[in-house]
């Protein structure tokens, strides 16, 4: 499915397993404390609640309120124990298996929060987010401008930041299942402060 990209663009300068480079934990926030707040606020706005799954995640999933349950998937064990939101920890390499562990319909909203960028399979992960979303539930992908970048993948490298939106619209239409994407810059980067922008979608009833 991601072979609509053109060639290479899922290449990564290193390409060995994820879970050697995930294999110490990193306790730390990724984006600045505007960006983290700025997070939030995007999930309070779209009533993320209910059933959530935060993929790609780490001990903080920046949400303002405890959903009914979070059920957080990642690479770090220590890092998932330290999320205090999380009910269910899920250990789970999506580049080496983009499929994800849970029955259909099993979520009302599925997060990715600045770590997009390191998927190899993308649209296979998204058309496994749409199956386990139930109808009308969210998909919402946040990122800014920072990265590991030995592990983004080549083309989210080279695509100028104000496209990168498009790129994660587009993983969204090509996964199929989702109602039309909505894609904001949520924060403008200033000389001291990191940019935000977010893409969401429903699955389509
Ligand atoms: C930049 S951190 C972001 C963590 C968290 N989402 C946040 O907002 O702070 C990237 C996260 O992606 C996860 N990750 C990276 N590669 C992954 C993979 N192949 N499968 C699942 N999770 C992965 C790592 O465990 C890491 O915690």
């Amino acid at each position: 499915m991601s072979t609509s990209f053109p060639a290479g663009f899922f290449d990564r300068v290193d390409p060995s397993p994820d879970a050697h480079f995930y294999a110490a934990p990193r306790l730390v926030t990724h984006i600045d404390d505007r960006a983290v707040d700025g997070v939030g606020a995007l999930y309070e706005e779209l009533a993320v609640d209910g059933d959530v799954l935060d993929l790609m995640s780490s001990w903080v999933s920046h949400l303002r309120a405890k959903p009914r349950s979070l059920t957080v998937l990642g690479m770090n064990t220590v890092e998932l124990e330290a999320n205090p939101l999380a009910d269910a920890r899920v250990v789970h390499d999506l580049n080496a298996a983009p499929v994800l562990p849970f029955p259909d319909k099993a979520f009302d909203a599925v997060l990715n929060c600045v770590s997009v960028d390191y998927l190899v399979h993308p649209v296979e992960v998204l058309a496994e987010v749409a199956r386990v979303l139930r109808p009308g539930g969210l998909s919402v992908c946040s990122f800014s401008n920072r990265c590991f970048p030995s592990k983004a993948v080549q083309g989210w490298l080279s695509v100028p930041e104000r496209d990168r939106p498009r790129v994660v619209a587009e993983y969204h239409r090509l996964a199929g299942g989702f109602d039309e994407t909505v894609v904001e810059q949520r924060l403008v980067a200033t000389w001291r402060h990191d940019p935000l922008w977010a893409v969401w979608a429903r699955r389509q009833v």
